[in-house]
């Protein structure tokens, strides 16, 4: 009897053994880099540096000391950060198998767990599919872009009111009501009016501040009140819902818009609330933020500027007044495309994506262990010296003869990559271009211009 507890107290033993020399191999494989505070980890250093102007430092010190890709403690998690093209696209192409979508708690709750950002497997697909099907750039061609250039052309036109005062108008507040207004539209067209969809956008503003804040649900907190402008924002879109329900299966047929393609593909009130909200994120702060940026940079280089607008008004001057822009105008303006391309690598307000590893992945010689986060930042690489000469000069002709939607083997992904590229890349596109459009060929942009980014 002795000898079998001997012997099982000895196997007990080495089975501890083996399970931390494996945990303590894992440890030692992982990249170098500090771990911060317990808790907080190194959360509050990111944030603050978000907060300022220029949120470089952060990774830069890091990578300075470390190397391109090093290990830190981000909002509750062991996070891997990645500055390197190459861990990029392993992470991004093994998106479902070796790694999954995740994003910090505080960020789920703001989104709602059917948000197309968090589903996975077939939701995912099934939801990925259908929204591609609305912004292909066979809908961009056979009428979004008409739409686009009418919701384009009325908020500029209001500029008109404007002229001869002494009136400050502000990019970004235009570019989001723009961009805000083409979402709306795709997602629920005509069911709303107006008052509805300013109503909606100034709760969905607060929702969005939510995002880089602490997740402290009080009351006055941001994130308190990104919370609470989430549930304003379940009412409405739910009002919605139930209005176009009761028109029935012949009513709601009537529409061609996303929540009819929903109601249609039987999505519950909850997934369709989610599905709106994470639309909505995805595509309009960030399209909004580019035309803002695109127009800032435009103000500091006259070179650009010029050459831009020769390229505007050639396609301008060869329409009859009154046309519409075509599709091949669209793709005519490869220029622009370069100016594009060039504030999406300076400027693009994605940063980055998160994942998780689902298990212990190995990487150029380091173990991500298995439910840590990987950070895969594109901004790094695409302010990396190595992938781009003079990467801190805007510079729109270096993008002359490349594909405008090539990633340059994941140096360039504004746009993400793998399973989860954006499905709307190309509506920002013709959403950008044609702002710029009728913004250049439609009003004087006498220099120097004064911007003011709020
Ligand atoms: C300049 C504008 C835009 C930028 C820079 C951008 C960037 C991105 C990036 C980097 C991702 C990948 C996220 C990840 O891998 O976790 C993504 C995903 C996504 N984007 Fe965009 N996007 C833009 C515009 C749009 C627009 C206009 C839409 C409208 C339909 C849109 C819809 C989406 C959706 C639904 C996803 C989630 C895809 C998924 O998780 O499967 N985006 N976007």
């Amino acid at each position: 009897m002795t000898m079998y507890y001997f012997l099982g107290s000895l196997f007990l033993l080495l089975l501890l053994l083996f399970k931390w020399w494996r945990g303590w191999t894992k440890m030692t494989r992982l990249p170098p880099g500090t771990m911060g505070w317990p808790l907080l980890g190194e959360t509050l250093e990111l944030i603050a540096a978000y907060k300022t102007t220029n949120p470089e430092p952060f990774t830069e010190k890091r990578q300075s000391r470390f190397g391109p890709v090093f290990k830190t403690h981000l909002l509750g998690k062991p996070t891997i950060y990645s500055t390197d093209s190459e861990v990029n696209k392993f992470v991004l192409q093994n998106e479902g198998r070796l790694f999954a979508s995740s994003y910090p708690m505080s960020l789920e709750k703001i989104l709602g767990k059917n948000s197309l950002l968090l589903t996975r497997g077939h939701l995912h697909k099934q939801l990925y599919s259908l929204t591609w099907s609305f912004v292909s750039s066979h809908v961009l061609k056979s009428h979004l872009m008409a739409e686009i250039e009418d919701i384009v052309c009325s908020t500029l036109s209001t500029w008109r009111n404007y002229i001869g005062q002494e009136q400050v108008i502000y990019v970004q507040d235009e570019a989001k009501k723009a961009t805000f207004n083409v979402s709306v539209n795709q997602l629920l067209s005509t069911s709303v009016d107006a008052e509805w969809i300013e109503a909606l956008r100034k709760e969905y503003l607060l929702l969005v501040e939510g995002f880089f804040s602490l997740p402290f649900n009080f009351p006055g907190t941001t994130y308190g009140r990104a919370l609470q402008a989430r549930s304003q924002i379940t009412k409405r879109v739910t009002e919605v819902v139930n209005q176009r329900k009761a028109l029935g299966n012949e009513g709601i047929g009537e529409y061609q818009d996303l929540l009819a393609a929903f109601l249609k593909q039987k999505l519950t009130d909850e997934q369709i609330v989610d599905m709106v909200i994470s639309l909505l994120v995805a595509g309009y702060e960030t399209t909004s933020m580019i035309i803002t940026l695109a127009v800032k940079f435009l103000t500091d280089h006259s070179a650009v500027l010029e050459h831009l607008k020769a390229e505007l008004n050639s396609i301008k001057n060869n329409k009859k007044s009154g046309d519409k822009l075509s599709w091949s105008d669209f793709k005519s303006m490869v220029f622009t495309q370069c100016v594009i391309n060039e504030t999406l690598r300076m400027g693009n307000m994605v940063g980055g994506v998160f994942r998780k590893a689902l298990q212990d992945v190995d990487i150029q010689g380091f173990t991500i262990p298995k439910g840590w986060i990987v950070f895969a930042s594109f901004r790094a690489v695409h302010l990396d010296e190595a992938n781009f000469t003079d990467a801190h000069v805007f510079n729109p002709w270096r993008w002359l003869g490349c594909n405008a939607s090539s990633n340059l083997n994941f140096k360039f992904t504004p746009f993400g990559g793998g399973p989860r590229f954006c499905p709307g890349h190309e509506l920002a596109r013709v959403q950008i271009s044609v702002f710029l459009y009728y913004l250049l060929t439609q009003f004087s942009f006498a220099l120097p211009l004064r911007t003011y980014m709020s």
